[in-house]
């Protein structure tokens, strides 16, 4: 499809004009642009071109029944997207946008059915980057964005990743280096009543329960039927994820041992690095205590192993309490291969 991508780097928080002009015309004319966000890399087209929204899932092999989140960079293009724009919404909006929260509503005519697969319902988010932000502005149309890697894979969180996921398959990706946060955006579902988390992320429920009172969390079967990306198998990497609860080192030792003894290569993503260190076949990630630092080291650290060439990676668990929400939900996934 696109033989050669180009790489292109971008200062993070003062996008060069002529950068973004010259990524702005590859949506415009139909391309695959991979960008920063605050959350992780997202690979964007134009949201209201049909056939550029196709390439999309032919790049990352995506199946198509997964729909895809809309960017937007004024709240304004919400009204274009939404069949209608609730005082729910407006709120939401004006408290954390731009941020990692996305919503989702019933869907305007304009958007495609590719974008949406099929459902009446869009998904709309205006990111914290200064260079998602001037993208979406210099195309002048709404930029559907999934995640910036091959389907299944974590999540691309720096341009080097995306380029290794990406290379030969899109356009050209705008490399501006590590992101902020680490972990895809909190998904909610305003559609209905009560609204619903469909996916956790920086934003929390408390973060949302201070706006709207009270928030459901979305159960397994109904997240099957509302969030079909749900189902598929996600954020692997390429060794089995075995999760272990957490303040256990113990137990994790006494894997890692068992493992050595049968001369697998093991990594381990610990809080407690120096207890592991310099074990014979073990690869340590050193995991921070400070749980959004762990957030962006996380896709990161997953990738690190694969490279490192290892059969099984050893997750301590974190507290689920803010951002170790979304980071459990990331790590059960990989864990369970869904
Ligand atoms: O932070 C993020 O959200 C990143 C950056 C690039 O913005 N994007 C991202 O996209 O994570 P993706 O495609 O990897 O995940 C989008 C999630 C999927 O679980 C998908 O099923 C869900 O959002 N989704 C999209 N449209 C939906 C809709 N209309 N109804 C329910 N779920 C939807
Ligand atoms: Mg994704």
């Amino acid at each position: 499809m696109s033989p050669e991508t180009l790489v292109i780097e971008v200062d993070p928080l003062n996008p060069q004009r002529e950068v973004i002009s010259r990524a702005a015309e590859i949506i415009r004319a139909g391309g695959l642009v991979a960008f920063p966000t605050e959350t992780v890399y997202g690979l964007g087209a134009d949201a209201l071109n049909s056939r550029a929204v196709k390439k999309i899932f032919v790049a990352k092999g995506r199946p198509l029944d997964n729909p895809i989140i809309v960017h937007i960079a004024e709240s304004g293009q919400l009204k274009v997207l939404a069949d209608s724009v609730s005082a729910e919404a407006v709120a939401l909006a004006e408290r954390f946008w731009p941020g990692p929260l996305t919503l989702v509503l019933k869907k305007s005519a304009r958007v495609p059915d590719t974008v949406t697969a099929g459902q009446h319902t869009v998904a709309v988010r205006m990111p914290g980057s200064n260079v998602a932000l001037a993208l979406i502005r210099a195309s002048g149309v709404p930029i559907a964005a999934p995640s910036a890697n091959l389907s299944q894979r974590p999540s691309g969180t720096t341009g080097r990743h995306v380029f290794q996921d990406l290379a030969g398959r899109i356009d050209l990706v705008l490399d501006a280096g590590p992101v902020e946060i680490g972990v895809e955006s909190t998904v909610l579902d305003i559609s209905t009543q009560p609204p619903t988390i469909l996916r956790p992320g920086a934003v929390t429920v408390e973060d949302l329960e201070s706006i709207l009172g009270k928030v459901a969390l979305g159960g397994h079967a109904e997240l099957l039927k509302r969030s079909p990306g749900t189902r598929h198998r996600h954020y692997s990497p390429k060794a089995k994820v075995t999760l272990v609860a957490g303040k256990s080192q113990p137990e994790v030792a006494r894997l890692l041992e068992q493992r050595a003894a049968a001369g697998r290569k093991v990594g381990v993503m610990t809080l407690r690095p120096d207890l592991y260190r310099g074990k014979q076949g073990v690869v340590v990630a050193a995991m921070s205590q400070d749980l959004r630092e762990y957030a962006r080291q996380m896709f990161a650290s997953l990738r690190e192993l694969d490279e490192a060439g290892v059969d099984e990676i050893i997750v301590e668990e974190v507290e689920e309490k803010g951002i170790g929400v979304a980071i459990m939900d990331r790590l059960r996934r990989a864990a369970s291969g869904k």
